[in-house]
């Protein structure tokens, strides 16, 4: 479990054990709960998808959105990827494809920044490596389907002088104390690291994107940032510079890590390691086969029983198993999983069989994903 209570160097040297509950309290975030999911239904008129009832750990204003909303108040979708590898895996995915399932539930416009400038910093790679990442990265993002005429995707390294012109207006309210504290960045690190939250931040400005946004939505659109709570950082040090310029504050949905591995101690909790690429064994990627998905989620850690014996008596934990975690966010009917969940408790189900269905789902998640490419 991580001890730590520092989390400053969150941002850029996640720990791989994350303790999430410890990481909610020490953020001051909010339980992303059901009472959210039944506000959004009772909003939308639609079904929340599974996969943003489970995906989702926790929030920061985001029943402030919803309470905006109600009056009128519109909000845009911002996120975003640093192109640090050329293909994406599972853990990138799912705030992709929450954002996505956002943007069809509101019908909203969507940015999306790609950070190759900040992977050139803080990373050991070349500009062409980092230019191909970048192109590949987008393909992949493109595919998975977000609504064409509400998106715009750009990378830093070719923004516009309209975004560059907010970049500075954050820098300028921004601290070097505050950003090196919050970012657990060094004296002896580079200057580019110091400054890189504002080129982060600057995305919350609705006036960044003049060709994107109408001009009343540029004064009155808020920011909805659905992200990894790795990235949580930023868009609280956003909070107060974004007043001084007269905008509403980021509101945040916080995304959950996408396991494979994971070992629960028992009435806690326990120690869970995120996918990385880092670690290709702890990772789904987007161009895996279908045997080395079914090799991974084979050797993902399970709720069942040690004996078919032990496992029809007492029956299986779909709540501390990975491969059941996946069908839950993946199977698009939540009924059936329902129905997967009573029958893995009550013991019908085998452990082998809920890792074949989560193969099937997650193969499925992982084609459509291609299918644009
Ligand atoms: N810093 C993020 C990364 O390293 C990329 C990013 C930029 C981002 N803007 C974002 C992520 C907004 C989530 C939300 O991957």
């Amino acid at each position: 479990m991580t001890e730590t209570k520092d989390f400053s160097n969150i941002v850029d040297e996640c720990p791989d054990d994350i303790d999430v509950e410890k990481l909610i309290k020490d953020f001051g975030c909010k339980p992303f709960t059901e009472d959210i999911i039944k506000r959004i239904e009772l909003i939308t008129g639609k079904k929340v998808p599974s996969i943003l009832a489970h995906g989702l750990i926790s929030h920061r204003y985001f029943d402030e959105l919803l309470t905006d909303y109600e009056k009128g108040v519109r909000f845009y979708l911002y996120t975003g990827r640093g192109p640090s590898s050329p293909n994406l895996h599972l853990g990138h995915l799912l705030p992709f494809l929450i954002t996505r399932e956002l943007q069809k539930l509101f019908d909203v416009k969507l940015v999306i920044q790609i950070t190759d400038d900040e992977k050139f910093l803080k990373r050991d790679l070349t500009l062409e490596q980092i230019r191909q990442y970048t192109e590949q990265n987008i393909k992949q993002i493109r595919a998975l389907g977000f609504d064409e005429s509400k998106t715009l995707i750009f990378n830093d390294f070719a923004m516009t002088p309209t975004m560059y012109l907010n970049i500075i207006k954050v820098q300028s309210g921004v601290t070097v104390n505050h950003s090196m504290a919050s970012f657990g960045v060094k004296s002896s690190d580079s200057i580019g690291k110091v400054a890189f939250p504002a080129t982060q931040i600057m995305p919350c400005l609705p006036s960044s994107f003049p060709e994107f946004f109408t001009e009343i939505e540029q004064k009155t659109l808020r920011c909805l940032v659905p992200c990894g709570i790795d990235q949580d950082p930023y868009f609280r040090i956003a909070k107060d510079i974004l007043h001084k310029l007269g905008v509403a504050r980021p509101v945040l949905l916080h995304t959950t890590f996408v396991l494979l591995h994971t070992t629960f101690v028992p009435s806690t909790l326990g120690v869970r390691t995120k996918m990385s690429s880092s670690r290709p064994d702890s990772a789904i990627f987007l161009d895996e086969t279908e045997q080395t998905l079914k090799k991974k989620i084979q050797k993902s850690f399970s709720g069942g029983r040690d004996t078919a014996e032990e496992h029809k008596r007492l029956g299986g934990r779909p709540d501390i198993d990975v491969a059941f975690r996946l069908i839950q966010l993946f199977n698009t009917e939540p009924a059936t999983t329902a129905q997967i969940r009573e029958q893995y408790a009550s013991g019908q189900m085998l452990t082998g069989q809920i890792k074949k269905l989560a193969c099937e789902y997650v193969w499925n998640v992982l084609q459509s994903c291609k299918s644009g490419i």
